[in-house]
């Protein structure tokens, strides 16, 4: 759809890692007129291919901003309220989802947010290959796909070998955030960020925490509210290294 270098790309890491399990609904992406233009003029200074072949340093990116990782953007409203709510944290905002890149693009020229990243492809090799250590100051998962049938349940973000991933990625300190409507998942996040050793709950007496003023409400979490869900955010902390068996 888009020529080399002016757009982003259909498969940005391509067959150099062909074997991964994915975490995303591989979904027909229409595209509108408007989203195509902003991604045409937008991409070459806002957005990145996650192809796998290169570190990123997020200093240049961001200026020096503390840089916070959001898997899973979607149509990108509740990003742009949360970067226009924070100038002082940069976004680097992942998803594989073209209009959901293009609408975030043009919330963020017509907000004048100039903290956003748009990163395009899957967010475990952006993570795996492209994420120096120690260098996120956070990483937000709000409703991820819940994959409710069992055989899919391997497809889920949020389990044990994504938190060993994540875990040298981030400062000590740092919080990943997750939110879901999908009770079972819930569950499973509570569970297996508690068996962790790199992560303490922030809430450790109710395991789930309330929802934080900064996250404003998205369009996946609107939808299960209509459908009666409840919702639960969960805010673990990355604990230093060395303190994880004290
Ligand atoms: C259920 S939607 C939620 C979107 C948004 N956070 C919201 O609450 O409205 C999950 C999103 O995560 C994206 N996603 C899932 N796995 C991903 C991955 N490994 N890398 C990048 N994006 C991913 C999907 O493409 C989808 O847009």
């Amino acid at each position: 759809m888009f020529p080399e270098g002016t757009g982003p790309a259909a498969d940005p890491a391509g067959s150099h890692f062909e074997r991964r399990i994915r975490s995303f609904q591989p979904r027909r992406s229409r595209v509108t007129t408007g989203q195509a233009d902003v991604l045409r003029r937008l991409w070459p200074s806002w957005g990145l291919d996650i192809d796998g072949q290169r570190v990123l340093d997020l200093d240049a990116m961001f200026g020096g901003l503390p840089v916070v990782l959001e898997i899973g953007f979607g149509m990108g409203e509740a990003t742009a309220r949360m970067a226009a709510d924070d100038p002082d944290t940069g976004i680097l905002a992942a998803d594989v989802h073209t209009p959901g890149q293009g609408n975030l693009l043009r919330l963020a020229e017509r907000n004048g947010l100039s903290n956003i990243r748009v990163a395009n492809g899957d967010a475990i090799i952006l993570l795996r290959e492209m994420l120096p250590p120690g260098s996120l100051a956070g990483i937000r998962v709000y409703f991820p796909d819940p994959w409710p049938k069992k055989r899919h349940h391997k497809r889920r973000l949020i389990q044990p070998e994504f938190l060993d991933l994540v875990a040298p990625r981030l400062k000590p300190g740092a919080v990943l955030h997750c939110a879901t409507d999908w009770e079972p998942y819930a569950e499973q996040m509570l569970d297996v960020l508690t068996a962790h050793p790199a992560y303490e709950n922030t809430s450790p007496g109710t395991g789930y925490a309330p929802r934080p003023d900064f996250r404003p409400l998205t369009r996946f979490e609107g939808q299960g509210l209509e459908k009666g869900h409840a919702v639960r955010d969960l805010l673990f902390r990355r604990v230093a290294d060395g303190a994880a068996a004290a």
